[in-house]
């Protein structure tokens, strides 16, 4: 385990090239502060700041953040309300920061469902950022890994219908430039605060290989050391991709 204030607590050759995270524990960080779940959503911002920063100066190529699933359009109005108001916000103000550290901004999910002033918040950040050359930061938002597979199910058949000769060609590795994002990396790191145990409809199809890292930490406390110890410990790991490390005699 690295040490709490370590600043490079993963040795460069085994810093996970792309990282996402479900970041979750807003509510329960309130109900622990006795705050309301709105102040827990506004310190959850401040650790995607914090995060954000920290994974571009280690040298992360891509960061994937879960901020919005597809499910999460059940919750009550006055949530979904906020929820979509600090996003905006946040995508105004992190537009210098985004500049600052040469990040490539963009989204993917059902992004037609958001309300069209944080569509248009949206659109002008990834547009100002789109040539810049440093890490990737993607947002999750109305994201759902079932819909994005199902969408690129059908998006096959209709190649199949218009081309069959380029459907045929097709490998199991071509799927992922029917997904959301062509270009997305799998990840090498997941990370889930607040402990639950489960993908909540999370890049299915993308995290086959992906080493898993649960914390207990909510969301709104993860910071940079928490990170450095997620890295820590995902630098210790021995990844195998169902082979063997060394040509073992059997
Ligand atoms: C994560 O925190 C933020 C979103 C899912 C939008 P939650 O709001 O899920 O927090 P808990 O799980 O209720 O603690
Ligand atoms: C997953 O968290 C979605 C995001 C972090 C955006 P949830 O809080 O929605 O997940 P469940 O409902 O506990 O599975
Ligand atoms: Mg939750």
């Amino acid at each position: 385990m690295a040490n709490e204030d370590t600043p490079d607590a993963s040795p460069a050759e085994k810093l996970p090239e792309s990282i996402a995270i479900i970041m979750d524990g807003n509510g329960r960080w309130a109900q622990e502060h006795e705050k309301p779940r709105s102040e827990g959503h506004r310190e959850g911002a401040e650790s995607v700041r914090a995060i954000t920063r920290e994974c571009a100066r280690l040298g992360v190529k891509e960061l994937t953040l879960y901020a919005f699933s597809t499910e999460n359009w059940r919750r009550p109005e006055p949530e979904i309300f906020l929820l979509m108001e600090l996003l905006k916000e946040f995508l105004i103000k992190e537009r210098a920061e985004i500049m600052d550290n040469d990040i490539v901004f963009r989204a993917v999910g059902q992004l037609d469902r958001l309300p069209p002033e944080v569509y248009q918040e949206y659109e002008a950040t990834r547009d100002m950022s789109a040539r810049n050359k440093g890490m990737i930061l993607r947002l999750c938002l109305s994201y759902g890994s079932r819909q994005e597979i199902f969408e690129a199910a059908k998006k096959m058949a209709t190649l199949a219908q218009k081309d069959p000769e380029a459907f045929e060609a097709l490998e199991p590795d071509d799927f992922r430039s029917f997904l959301y994002d062509p270009e997305m990396r799998d990840p090498d790191l997941l990370i889930r605060t607040s402990y639950e145990r489960r993908i909540s409809n999370f890049l299915l199809w993308q995290i086959s290989y992906t080493e898993i890292f649960i914390t207990k930490t909510h969301w709104p406390d993860f910071r940079e050391s928490q990170l450095h110890n997620a890295l820590a410990d995902y630098a210790s790991r021995e990844r195998r991709f169902g082979g063997l490390i060394d040509e073992e005699v059997v």
